[in-house]
């Protein structure tokens, strides 16, 4: 990527559209996936329309307030039973979707710009938030590795992206994620806590009345 200058006196900041640092292995795209968003949209309505949106149950036996789907060779599912990575969607039996090129095009891309090459991604996982829907502080764990980072594009409507430490305990900062934002962490924050604020309630060009957020994993 080429570095843009502000015109002399704010040379050697970085600018708003260049990645900002949020530790070491972690960095905020703005906008990044901004001119995809239409690409992105399209092909994620076929995917539901295979993998329909659902509300999985917690271990603990909650209902999330996120609906998920999945696409790619494996989809990430929460039962009763625990958390797993599955070749198939419990629900139909079936295959999850593949993954549209568009979707790998741009992980690969902002995983890449984020100093993480060759990212090879075997699952998106798909995040709908209503207005409300939150999704408490955790971790991205039930990779069978670390070594790839994770990479998470925001749709829609605006959220507070809750960006903690390594310990559950550590104070997390409050980032605004817009349409068209990418987040990747990995090396030393592959295993930072994170989440997401309640959504606040609002209408998006895109989206409607939601946010939409594809995280993509090399879960095996
Ligand atoms: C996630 O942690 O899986 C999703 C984060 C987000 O919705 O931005
Ligand atoms: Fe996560």
């Amino acid at each position: 990527m080429s570095r843009k200058t502000n015109g002399g006196l704010f040379d050697g900041l970085p600018g708003e559209d260049q990645p900002q640092p949020l530790a070491e292995g972690a960095a905020h795209l703005r906008g990044f996936a901004s001119a995809a968003t239409d690409g992105l949209i399209a092909a994620l309505r076929r995917v539901a329309e295979v993998a329909s949106f659902r509300h999985m149950v917690t271990p603990g036996g909650y209902r999330m307030s996120v609906a998920m789907t999945n696409c790619g060779p494996v989809g990430w599912v929460s039962d009763p039973s625990g958390y797993r990575y599955d070749a198939s969607d419990p629900e139909t039996g079936q295959p999850w979707p593949p993954m549209p090129a568009e979707f790998l095009d741009l992980a690969r891309q902002a995983a890449a710009a984020a100093g993480f090459e060759k990212f090879e991604p075997d699952c998106c996982l798909v995040n709908r938030y209503e207005p409300g829907a939150k999704l408490s502080l955790h971790q991205d764990k039930d990779e069978r590795d670390f070594a790839a980072p994770i990479v998470s594009v925001s749709l829609g409507l605006p959220a507070v992206f809750l960006w903690g430490g390594l310990k559950r305990s550590d104070r997390p900062r409050r980032i605004r994620l817009e349409n068209g934002d990418v987040v990747v962490w990995g090396g030393p924050s592959r295993l930072v806590y994170h989440g997401i604020a309640p959504l606040a309630d609002g209408e998006h060009p895109a989206t409607g009345r939601c946010r939409v957020n594809l995280t993509f994993r090399k879960a095996r």
